[in-house]
């Protein structure tokens, strides 16, 4: 049970870092990780649908130069993971960029991210769930089983910032489906284990080299694929669209999001100073050459056009009902723009069906977990929260047999799959990065901050150049955030003005820091403990918090 002590009275709403470093050490992980662990780790949560999908948007975007809009993506994470991995060397503790911003800049910064994080991971699991089911699919359909249009993808809507899906679409049942797996899996307290994590990273390692084989020795007859290579230019911020290849970075920056696994992975990671980094950095740079590499592929075998909507004389808008209602992506051979299922679909049309089938089995299979990561992220960052008196405590109840916050995940697990009947992928993703672009400059100034005001505190991972590399991750996050299309920018002004109205009608006043109750962590040796194998590095509290805190 928690103990409630005063807090001397006149302190600023900081969540002192001393208070939290000695929850972290009451209950001390057992340090085994090494390099390759962290770098298998970072790999796993993030190869996902970003690659398996949302090649067809940003080819939409930019054509071929998403190429280029996959480095650019990539650098704003290089930038960002090491200010990330400063503070998680720091504070190993519960509550990612939400607890570290609530050290070193207090309260309501730390609502907003926290709110901003709700985007990250709520939304990007409804992402990667639509995204699932285009490869379900497309699957079912490759062996003449036939979802009805009208349950496989979500209704067309054009309402405000809400924007996209198909005519004909009624909600997204597979999608819905996946969730609520994901969802019971997670109340009954199912975690990933290291080694089904290797195996499922195995997987999607073997399904894009199996596509890079097929797709790349094709490349050199296909040269004129390449041009022009940026048919919408760079992109311009003041426009509405966010296309170009700077808009395709901001959409596809998605492909990259998860790594902070390793970073919040650092308080069970053997010499932090040397494996946090090279587990982060190893596990982005892979990434990004497969990704590289991938859209070279796709490039040169099958071609990344962007298709013009003949009326018009103009581009399509990306994964708008009227792009999926023209004639061009029912023609048989469709555009790679067009399709949900980006990378089966190519090897289905370059190469034999079977190679495309293998490729979606191999996303089919691997999507669920990256749904899991997410929405355990979402319930502990959640829990956090109504733990700190910031939303309401009855959220953190916690099951009595199953040891997992139940309430919490079932409230998690209803938005996440109403976002996913209803809403297209890319618009998912395009979300999803504007809540983690907040956050992401939200630690890399909280990283600078606490520099300056606490410089002698011990640093098991000091960012290289910080006062250059600092600002260069919250420009990049800035850079990609002005380059979302306007309905992304919308939805997240209009969310976190929801936000704040919620901090300043609850929050504000319910807050244990400014009741002055400060949680004293008394670890029972008895406490129960989750189901599972292994901790799931990437998210918050593990559960096991949940029975030794409260
Ligand atoms: N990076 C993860 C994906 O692409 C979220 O699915």
């Amino acid at each position: 049970m928690a103990t409630i002590a005063p807090r001397a009275p006149g302190r600023g709403r900081i969540k002192p870092l001393d208070e939290i470093l000695a929850t972290a050490e009451k209950k001390a992980l057992k340090r085994s990780l090494g390099a390759f662990q962290l770098t298998l780790l970072g790999i796993g949560a993030v190869i996902g649908t970003g690659i398996f999908v949302l090649t067809a948007t940003a080819a939409q975007k930019a054509g071929p130069g998403m190429m280029v809009s996959f480095m650019v993506a990539g650098a704003v994470c290089a930038v960002a993971a090491l200010c990330y991995s400063e503070l998680a060397s720091m504070v190993p503790v519960a509550g990612s960029a939400y607890t570290y911003s609530y050290a070193v800049m207090g309260e309501i910064v730390a609502w907003l991210v926290g709110w901003a994080l709700i985007l990250e991971y709520a939304l990007g699991a409804s992402a990667v769930a639509v995204g699932w089911s285009g490869f379900i699919t497309g699957l079912l359909n490759s062996i003449g089983v036939h979802i009805p249009h009208a349950l496989a993808v979500g209704p067309p809507i054009q309402w405000g910032f809400l924007q996209g899906g198909e005519v004909g679409g009624i909600f997204n049942l597979p999608a819905v489906l996946v969730v609520a797996l994901v969802t019971t899996l997670l109340v009954i307290g199912t975690k990933e284990s290291a080694t089904f994590n290797a195996v499922l990273v195995v997987i999607k390692i073997a399904a894009l080299t199996l596509f890079l084989v097929i797709t790349l020795p094709m490349v050199t007859g296909h040269m004129a694929n390449f041009h022009p290579f940026a048919p919408r230019g760079w992109g311009n911020p003041l426009s509405s669209s966010g296309t170009g290849i700077l808009g395709a970075a901001a959409s596809i920056f998605f492909a990259y999001v998860g790594f902070d696994a390793v970073s919040t992975a650092a308080e069970e990671t053997k010499n932090p100073q040397r494996n946090v980094p090279i587990g982060l950095i190893g596990s982005l740079l892979i990434c990004t050459v497969f990704y590289l590499l991938v859209s070279a592929g796709v490039v040169g075998s099958y071609g990344a056009e962007p298709l013009i909507n003949p009326a018009t004389g103009l581009a399509f808008k990306e994964g708008s009902p009227e792009l999926y209602a023209s004639a061009a992506c029912h023609a048989a051979n469709a555009p790679t723009v067009c399709s949900k299922e980006a990378l089966a679909f190519i090897l289905r049309q370059v190469s034999s069906p079977i190679f495309g089938n293998l490729v979606g089995l191999a996303a089919a299979i691997a999507l669920p977990s990256v749904v899991l990561l997410m929405m355990y992220g979402q319930t502990r960052i959640f829990f956090v929260m109504a733990r700190d008196g910031l939303l309401p405590e009855r959220l953190s109840t916690v099951h009595d047999r199953f040891r997992t916050p139940y309430i919490v995940t079932i409230v998690t697990g209803i938005f996440v799959a109403i976002a996913a009947a209803f809403l297209p992928v890319g618009t998912l993703a395009d979300y999803s990065n504007a809540g983690t672009l907040f956050a992401f400059a939200a630690v890399s100034l909280g990283v600078m901050i606490l520099r300056k005001k606490d410089p002698s505190r011990p640093r098991p991972f000091r960012t290289p150049a910080l006062f250059v590399v600092a600002p260069l991750s919250i420009a990049g996050c800035v850079l990609l955030f002005v380059n979302l299309n306007i309905e992304s920018k919308l939805l997240f002004v209009s969310w976190t003005v929801l936000g704040l109205i919620i901090y300043f009608l609850y929050g504000y006043r319910h807050s244990n820091v400014a009741r002055g109750i400060v949680e004293v962590p008394e670890v029972s040796p008895d406490a129960p403990r989750s189901i599972g194998v292994a901790p799931m590095p990437n998210a918050p509290a593990p559960p096991a918090d949940i029975g030794e805190r409260d």
